[in-house]
């Protein structure tokens, strides 16, 4: 079978102070960090950090029901929350998983994530403790 995965399309950091955070990428490692963006149908802000070969995705919560809040109350000092990986077909891929036994988290069916394209989030009891995002490009 060919590569269902491609590149790295982010790695998420969720942090209890986003400006704090983003200070600290930009002042201490030197990365081009961009300015703080309110998600609110994803339940969290988000600084974009660019490297030169992916990105980092610093996730503070907004708003009720925060995908991020019970894992700040779990890691006060914040952690990395996910990764992402890119597919080439989305549906393809989670069949392809389903078949083998993977659980999607919600529904099954993927959705419009934070960059516009269909994403879907892999359990992470099945992926050694890390919980997997899927992203269509
Ligand atoms: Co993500």
């Amino acid at each position: 079978m060919h590569a269902m995965i491609g590149r790295l399309n982010h790695v998420a950091i969720a942090v209890p102070d986003l400006a704090a955070a983003a200070a600290l990428y930009r002042d201490s490692l030197g990365a081009r960090v961009g300015p703080p963006l309110a998600q609110p149908d994803h339940g969290v802000s988000v600084v974009f950090v660019e490297l030169p070969n992916t990105k980092v995705e610093l996730l503070s919560p907004l708003g009720e029901n925060s995908p991020v809040a019970a894992f700040l109350e779990r890691n006060p000092a914040g952690g990395i929350h996910h990764i992402c990986y890119e597919v080439a077909d989305i549906a393809a891929a989670r069949d392809r998983l389903v078949a083998r036994g993977a659980r999607i988290l919600g529904d099954g069916e993927p959705k419009i994530g934070a960059h516009g394209k269909p994403v879907l989030f892999l359990h992470p009891k099945d992926f050694n403790g890390t919980l997997i995002e899927l992203e269509q490009v």
